[in-house]
């Protein structure tokens, strides 16, 4: 069994605020069936698809629609989580709360990497958490049209060789992992930084012809001396940066003129992870974190990790490669 760390044993134990930890006692829980579903695998009963277009333009995988429905349930239940934008949900929704508690908006990928759902491999569920404004209406899209600097809670959950979740708060980064047999997530590593050394680099080299001129340069630069490594989810590629050092990039390109990573569920999320572990992550002309979306399923190119790394690509960009 691991060893509490500074009294912390679980991820709700850390949280001082009730309601946040209610909140975050969701996420835990959804995930904790999130990853029983996702290590089922072909031999899971999946609800069934025709083929449907989620609003990202991409069909819908049944694991898409039980993992929405798994966090979606719980949140609903929590009494502290007010609304929620989903990347598998096309407007944000709502939910009652108890009025004399704080409540929360969570931003969601129930399942990041869909694309490796069928084969094994590591894919992953995506959160955040802002604290619900006072005398803001909660109903469409203003509420959450927020930078991340807003956040008081983000993290990821990754079905990997085990089941791991980050949690990042103010100036602390931890993973759990869970355990199993009791289905609790235990501290792993209590205060996590991203390495100064950058060994990986991460991009879908494949698109290359796709780029600017500019980002071409750019890559190439970034490259140099250090090895590729790309996964395909997010979370994976991420987490790999996060533990072991390195540094991910996705480009806007031809075909994806902003980019393909979401801004809030995906690029805000873990820009306000890598800063709090000592990180960064850029627009590639300015923070993530400052970025204020105009619609909540907005897309960004993103770069992210090493601190060096990335400023190292923001420099390259505004010299023009
Ligand atoms: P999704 O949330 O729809 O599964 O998208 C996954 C994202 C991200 O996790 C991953 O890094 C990227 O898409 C991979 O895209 P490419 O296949 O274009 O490289
Ligand atoms: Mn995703």
């Amino acid at each position: 069994m691991a060893l509490p760390v500074d009294g912390i044993a679980t991820p709700v134990e850390g949280i001082d605020e009730p309601a946040l930890a209610r909140a975050l006692a969701a996420i835990v829980s959804a995930s904790r069936d999130v990853s029983r579903h996702v290590r089922s695998g072909a031999l899971l009963e999946l609800p069934e698809t025709h083929g449907e277009i989620n609003v990202q333009g991409e069909v819908v995988h049944p694991l898409d629609i039980l993992g929405t429905e798994t966090f979606v349930r719980a949140f609903d239940a929590s009494n502290v989580v007010a609304g929620l934008v989903c990347e598998e949900l096309a407007e944000p929704q709502f939910y009652s709360v108890d009025p004399a508690s704080p409540s929360y908006l969570c931003v969601l990928d129930p399942i990041d990497g869909t694309s490796n759902a069928d084969i094994a491999i590591t894919i992953g569920s995506i959160y955040g958490v802002f604290p619900t404004e006072a005398g803001v209406e909660l109903s469409g899209e203003q509420p959450f049209l927020r930078p991340g600097t807003d956040f008081v809670a983000t993290g990821y959950v990754l079905y990997g060789s085990s089941t791991v979740l980050v949690l990042a708060t103010p100036g602390r980064v931890q993973e759990f992992t869970l355990h199993d047999a009791s289905g609790e997530f235990r501290l792993t590593r209590a205060d996590m930084r991203i390495p100064d050394t950058c060994p990986y680099y991460s991009v879908n080299q494949g698109y290359e012809d796709r780029w600017d001129p500019a980002v071409q340069r750019a890559v190439q630069a970034v490259r140099q001396g250090r090895s590729l490594r790309y996964v395909g989810s997010l979370v994976s590629d991420f987490h790999r940066d996060l533990v072991r050092g390195g540094v991910f990039l996705y480009p806007a390109d031809s075909k994806n003129p902003n980019g393909k990573i979401r801004v809030l569920y995906e690029a805000a999320v873990f820009a306000y992870i890598a800063e709090q572990a000592g990180g960064a992550a850029s627009i590639g002309v300015g923070p993530v974190l400052e970025l204020v979306p105009d619609s909540v399923h907005q897309r960004t190119p993103l770069f992210i990790g090493n601190a060096v790394a990335v400023e190292q690509i923001d420099h390259a960009l505004r010299a023009g490669g």
